[in-house]
């Protein structure tokens, strides 16, 4: 719940950006409006104070802002966000009281926006908003001062996934395996530094490490090659050599267990080009697939059976279904980093612990750490 008197919003936690901001939609004066859970009104909010550009805070740079925030012609703060997969959105800063859990936490900076262009309006529709996770000094994390947070993201739609600010009694978890933060103190053009970022150090299929050399999964001297975690992606891009060999490796292990999908001409969402045909009947074929570890400094992050593959929307070749691989082609995105999605941390516990500066891991089934922390059902 945000504002006074409350009104409920859903927020996309998106550990890869700064801004949090609400899809605002203002009632005209005189009507009796009625909540759209999908929109917040400032207008019925007597907690609601846009930033005026005069402050500090309307001078902030972040790596989201497409141009520095300006001044509207009511002298208030006016910000254009824009984000990698090419969706942006405008409005206004602006501070406003979050209730979370049993404290109502006043003074938070959003960005009120009217404008909101998504990359897939259907799936934008169903939230108000994001929550900006990174470590940037205008994330949401940053601006509460939490020295952790942690999530585990479920793999369905069944609302048992978990966020949890700040820290708790996870003994029955057992222990997390941790990876360090990679911090770089020199501005490089291609390196975010507020990002969460961890170092690759190879990747297995089925046990088997690829022949990768260390160097390609370590940031050049640009930047570039950087390893984040991201929870506002969906699903893992690899930089073009590395996509390569993981391809390659996984095309030759399910030679004899599933069919290609032939069409040159087509690559999911731009940067996923290894797609199979499945025939309805053969869906329990997921457990044959091979395992693919991504694997860390002090930890590891295995993706096998369903969340290999996704099926794409709406298309058909004849009875059977087409379904990709759920790793892509950072190159083809024109991204120059590994981007870990959201889609390969379902059913792990996933700890950001700032003070320490690392990740923390562990393979859980989040209805099961629901039940342990005593939330849902
Ligand atoms: C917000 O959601 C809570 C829990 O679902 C519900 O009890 C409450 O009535 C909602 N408030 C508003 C203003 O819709
Ligand atoms: C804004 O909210 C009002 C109700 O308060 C609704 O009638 C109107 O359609 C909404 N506008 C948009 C663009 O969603
Ligand atoms: C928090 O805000 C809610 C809604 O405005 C209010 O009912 C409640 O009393 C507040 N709690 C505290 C501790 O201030
Ligand atoms: C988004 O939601 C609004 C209100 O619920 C609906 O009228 C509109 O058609 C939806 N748009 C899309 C693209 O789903
Ligand atoms: C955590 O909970 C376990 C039981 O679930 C208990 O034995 C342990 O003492 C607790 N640890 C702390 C630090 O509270
Ligand atoms: C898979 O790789 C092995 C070892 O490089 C090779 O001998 C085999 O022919 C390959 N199989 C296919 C189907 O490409
Ligand atoms: C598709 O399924 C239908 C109904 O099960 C069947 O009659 C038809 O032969 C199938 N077509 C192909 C190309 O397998």
């Amino acid at each position: 719940p945000v504002g006074t008197p409350p009104q409920n919003v859903s927020m996309v936690i998106d550990t890869g950006s700064e801004l949090s901001w609400l899809r605002c939609n203002r009632s005209s004066p005189g009507t009796n409006p009625t909540q759209n859970p999908n929109k917040f009104d400032p207008t019925r909010s007597s907690s609601y104070s846009p930033i005026p550009c005069s402050s500090a805070t309307c001078r902030t740079r972040t790596r989201d802002f497409l141009i520095p925030a300006s001044c509207d012609s009511d002298n208030l703060c006016h910000a254009t966000l824009s984000y990698a997969d090419a969706s942006s959105s405008e409005g206004n800063l602006a501070s406003e009281i979050f209730h979370i859990g049993s404290s109502n936490i006043s003074g938070l900076v959003f960005g009120c926006m009217g404008f909101v262009s998504g990359s897939d309006p259907e799936e934008d529709n169903k939230t108000t908003g994001l929550l900006g996770m990174n470590r940037g000094s205008l994330s949401f994390i940053s601006q509460m001062g939490f020295p952790k947070f942690s999530y585990c993201i479920s793999g369905s739609s069944d609302l048992s996934g978990v966020l949890l600010l700040g820290d708790a009694n996870f003994s029955w978890l057992g222990p997390l395996n941790y990876t360090p933060l990679i911090q770089i103190s020199t501005p490089l053009p291609y390196f975010d530094r507020v990002a969460y970022t961890v170092q690759l150090t190879g990747i297995k299929v089925d046990g088997k490490l690829l022949p990768i050399p260390e160097s390609v999964l370590r940031p050049d001297h640009t930047g570039a090659g950087q390893t984040m975690v991201d929870s506002g992606t969906q699903f893992t891009f690899l930089l073009g050599p590395v996509y390569t060999a993981l391809r390659d490796e996984f095309l030759n292990r399910t030679s004899g267990i599933l069919p290609v999908y032939e069409d040159p001409d087509f690559v999911f969402q731009g940067a996923m080009d290894l797609c199979y045909r499945i025939r309805p009947a053969l869906t329990g074929i997921f457990r044959r697939l091979p395992t693919v570890t991504l694997v860390f400094e002090g930890a590891e992050m295995a993706v096998y059976d369903e969340p290999l593959l996704y099926r794409v929307p709406h298309l058909a070749v004849g009875n059977d279904s087409v379904y990709c691989f759920t790793f892509g082609n950072s190159d083809l995105l024109g991204i120059e980093a590994y981007v870990i999605g959201h889609h390969h941390q379902q059913n792990m516990w996933i700890e950001f612990d700032l003070e320490r500066s690392r990740i923390g891991l562990a393979r859980i089934q989040c209805d099961v750490s629901s039940q342990r922390l005593g939330i849902g059902s």
